[in-house]
């Protein structure tokens, strides 16, 4: 699927649904791009991220993460968008599946504050474009509105 095409796709949905709205974003990213091979969306609770919804094959054991661990808790320790072409060459990573060789994390902030992320792995080394970057960014950004409305 084009990713201008997705943006509104997913602008509509948030707008339509309350509670459920998160829930429909990972699986609506999940389902339409194939190099998404898990997705997933974690909340700031305290110095923790904790997951709140996934769509993929296979649950993930990482539920919970301290800021600062893992390439998710570097993301929201520093706010920026983290792109890992190699899993396997990144200190900082937590393995969740086997399979996994790249992997982007996108922070969701308001105010320039950290309140989640959204964390996608991919089977494909190099998996993600600067156009994952930035349409990720604005879905972060959509997120973080919804997600404060809730
Ligand atoms: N790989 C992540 C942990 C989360 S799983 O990918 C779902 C990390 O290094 O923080």
């Amino acid at each position: 699927m084009k990713y201008d095409e997705a943006e509104k796709i997913i602008r509509h949905i948030l707008t339509e649904k309350k509670e459920k709205g998160v829930q429909e974003i990972v699986d609506f990213l999940y389902t339409h791009f194939s190099h998404y091979t898990w997705v997933g969306i974690y909340l700031v609770k305290g110095n923790m991220l904790h997951l709140d919804s996934w769509s993929g094959k296979q649950a993930t054991e990482h539920t919970k993460i301290p800021i600062g661990q893992g390439v998710c808790g570097s993301a929201a320790q520093t706010g920026t968008t983290e792109v890992v072409d190699d899993v396997h060459a990144d200190k900082r990573y937590l393995a969740c599946f086997i399979s996994t060789r790249s992997e982007i994390v996108v922070p969701i902030k308001h105010n320039n504050i950290v309140i989640g992320e959204i964390d996608i792995d991919s089977d494909t080394p190099q998996a993600f474009t600067k156009q994952d970057v930035s349409f990720l960014e604005k879905i972060a950004d959509m997120l973080q509105k919804h997600i404060r409305n809730l």
